[in-house]
């Protein structure tokens, strides 16, 4: 039988002790983090959420007491009662390294089995077999601390908004299915035979349904549901800060959200972020970086260089020109030492994994020089495209040819692949831009139509009406996304208040009207009670918090994550059901082998 409280209450966090508090009798409780028994000396290490400190046993300790405490091994439950004393070697590496506690009443409230891994932050153990075992993962105060800023982060949101007129709204979670963009997370019905929810991908039509019920600022700490291809920043289900604002334009939405992050910045990580921020419009971002989210702490510019070989006979360039693409490169200044023909080999193989074909280089050192592609080009072309691209003794020049699409990917990931590979960037810094001028369509190759870029509710450029119907290509939306340090950590945009506009908006994306008002009828609908022009964005919350507590991984910041394949391995979710639950809801699953 394990010990009680009784008789004891806790009286500070392990963490929190000091040499103030010397000469005090103190409560502590917590999980055995070590436990060295030195014969007449036993030291055991006490951690709990605030820190660890050392309970001390000697030849003055009661001896049922010191046998007692030599049972305690990692991870058992304790509470402990002692005086504080100084310690005699102290500790410099813990905040309560001066001290320690001679206890005189020890209770051993739970044991443990022997973890499967050890509870420190210097753990390699793999990560797999720490999410089976989360709770325990948990412990470790490197997650710990991420959780609870995690905490401060929402409480900093929640405030801001709120000390601004902000309203927080619940909106539904069981709603219905208006798939555009990512795929539907589906709930079958028991009720209704054959009828489905979906879970929200975002509140988006309920935050605008409550501009239009005269709510006028709204945010909502949200939790959405996206069934897309994982990455390492990307979960099934994720957290956004959700807001909207009546009677704005982009100015009044991005003033109020720089002022978001200047604030949760400077209270945070007491970082004093310059506001107002950079804004690059979307295709300056692509022709400059190749990609929509710009991590422009670092150069390695992109450099057009098409218009130089429109008579090239080189096939690889000839070729993607001939096929409406580009050929562009990056100057990797003074890299040819860092960048051996080895190490280029492999940044070609990086680039083939964002389907470029090959990666074309020109290699200048002291003694000489190599290249990929120079010996195809006229003389005056290689003059031409070193000139261009500012080409010195010591830089390696690297070039893709292809479909533009492809060319941007590729070289956009290389970019960053660099910067890090040969550590361009500063630790500790962040830069922080607007990417504005979305494109309002995006041509989807596979479905042989029009998407919308972001949302079909987005605005276009009021002076580009006309071009929903005939120029697509061109018309640009009222949309901005934020960008910190390369990740997209949130979007947003002016969304349509006018039903005529919307309808030719559906229309644009190839919705009949009937198809229109079965999906969205509720909005269309809505739209015909006085709709005051809106807009606002939204924050992936676990985004903005990796940033903010350094790490690239965001299972990090999740108590509770998903893996790749979107299963959580503590609970093993998603699973089987009993038969019966299926029939309740008139569900049959088809085998595998015939799906
Ligand atoms: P959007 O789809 O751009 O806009 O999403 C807003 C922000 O949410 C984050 N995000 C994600 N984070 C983690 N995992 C995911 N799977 C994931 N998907 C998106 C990103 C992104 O910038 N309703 C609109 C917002 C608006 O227009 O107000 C929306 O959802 O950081
Ligand atoms: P090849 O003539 O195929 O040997 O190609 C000559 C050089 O061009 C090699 O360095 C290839 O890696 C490179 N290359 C091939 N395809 C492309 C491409 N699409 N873009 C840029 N370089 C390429």
């Amino acid at each position: 039988m394990a010990d009680t409280m009784q008789g004891l209450k806790r009286t500070h966090y392990c963490g929190t002790l000091r040499e103030e508090h010397i000469g005090q009798t103190v409560v502590v409780s917590g999980w055995v983090q070590r436990n060295r028994d030195l014969g007449n000396l036993m030291f055991i290490d006490l951690r709990d959420r605030s820190g660890i400190v050392q309970l001390s046993f000697d030849d003055t300790t009661d001896k049922a007491l010191f046998e007692k405490a030599s049972t305690a091994r990692s991870e058992f439950v304790l509470m402990a009662q002692g005086v504080v004393l100084a310690r005699e070697s102290i500790n410099k590496d813990i905040p309560t390294g001066k001290i320690e506690i001679q206890v005189n009443d020890l209770r051993i409230l739970a044991k443990s089995e022997t973890p499967p891994f050890e509870i420190t932050d210097t753990t390699n153990v793999k990560e797999d077999l720490r999410l089976k075992y989360r709770y325990l993962d948990l412990r470790r105060s490197e997650l710990q601390n991420r959780i609870i800023s995690r905490h401060k982060i929402v409480k900093i949101a929640r405030d801001y908004f709120d000390e601004n007129g902000f309203i927080e709204v619940e909106t539904p979670i069981l709603i219905k299915s208006t798939p555009e963009g990512a795929r539907d997370y589906l709930v079958p019905s028991r009720v209704h035979h054959g009828k489905f929810y979906a879970l929200p991908q975002s509140p988006q039509l309920y935050k605008q349904l409550l501009m239009l019920s005269g709510y006028d600022r709204y945010m909502q700490i949200a939790r959405c549901f996206r069934d897309e291809d994982l990455r390492a920043d990307r979960q099934p289900e994720f957290t956004q800060i959700d807001v909207e604002m009546s009677f704005v334009d982009e100015e009044d939405v991005m003033t109020i959200n720089e002022g978001f992050i200047k604030r949760v910045f400077k209270e945070f990580l007491n970082y004093d972020v310059p506001t107002p921020f950079r804004r690059i419009p979307y295709d300056e971002a692509m022709d400059r970086y190749g990609i929509d989210k710009p991590d422009t702490r670092f150069g390695l510019e992109l450099c057009n260089l098409s218009d130089l070989l429109t008579d090239c006979e080189f096939k690889v360039f000839a070729g993607a020109l001939a096929n409406g693409g580009s050929v562009r490169g990056i100057n990797v200044k003074g890299a040819a030492s860092a960048l051996s023909r080895k190490e280029i080999d492999k940044l070609t193989d990086f680039v083939k994994t964002y389907r470029a074909k090959g990666l074309a280089f020109t290699r200048i050192t002291a003694d000489g020089e190599s290249s990929s592609f120079e010996k195809f080009l006229k003389p005056e072309e290689v003059a031409a495209i070193r000139e261009r691209m500012g080409a010195e003794v010591g830089d390696v020049l690297l070039i893709v040819a292809d479909k533009n699409q492809v060319v941007y990917d590729s070289l956009g990931q290389l970019r960053n692949h660099l910067a890090r590979k040969l550590n361009l960037i500063e630790p500790n810094t962040y830069d922080f831009l607007w990417v504005t001028d979305f494109p309002l369509f995006e041509y989807d190759e596979e479905e042989g139509r029009y998407a919308a870029k972001h949302h079909p509710f987005t605005s276009p450029k009021l002076d580009q009406l006309d071009r929903l119907e005939n120029d697509k290509d061109h018309c640009y939306a009222r949309a901005y996304d934020v960008i910190i340090n390369g990740y997209e950590v949130g979007g947003g945009s002016i969304r349509i208040n006018d039903p005529e506009v919307q309808n030719k908006m559906f229309k644009a994306l190839g919705f009949t009207e009937e198809q229109a008002m079965e999906r969205f009828g509720f909005l269309l609908n809505a739209f015909k009670y006085g709709v005051p022009p809106h807009g606002g964005m939204a924050y992936g919350l676990d985004r903005l918090i990796m940033i903010m507590t350094g790490t690239e991984n965001i299972r990090d910041v999740i108590a509770f994550p998903k893996v790749q394949n979107a299963s959580e391995l503590m609970t093993n979710c998603p699973d089987f059901v009993e038969d019966k639950s299926l029939a309740e809801l008139a569900i049959a699953v088809v085998p595998e082998e015939e799906k």
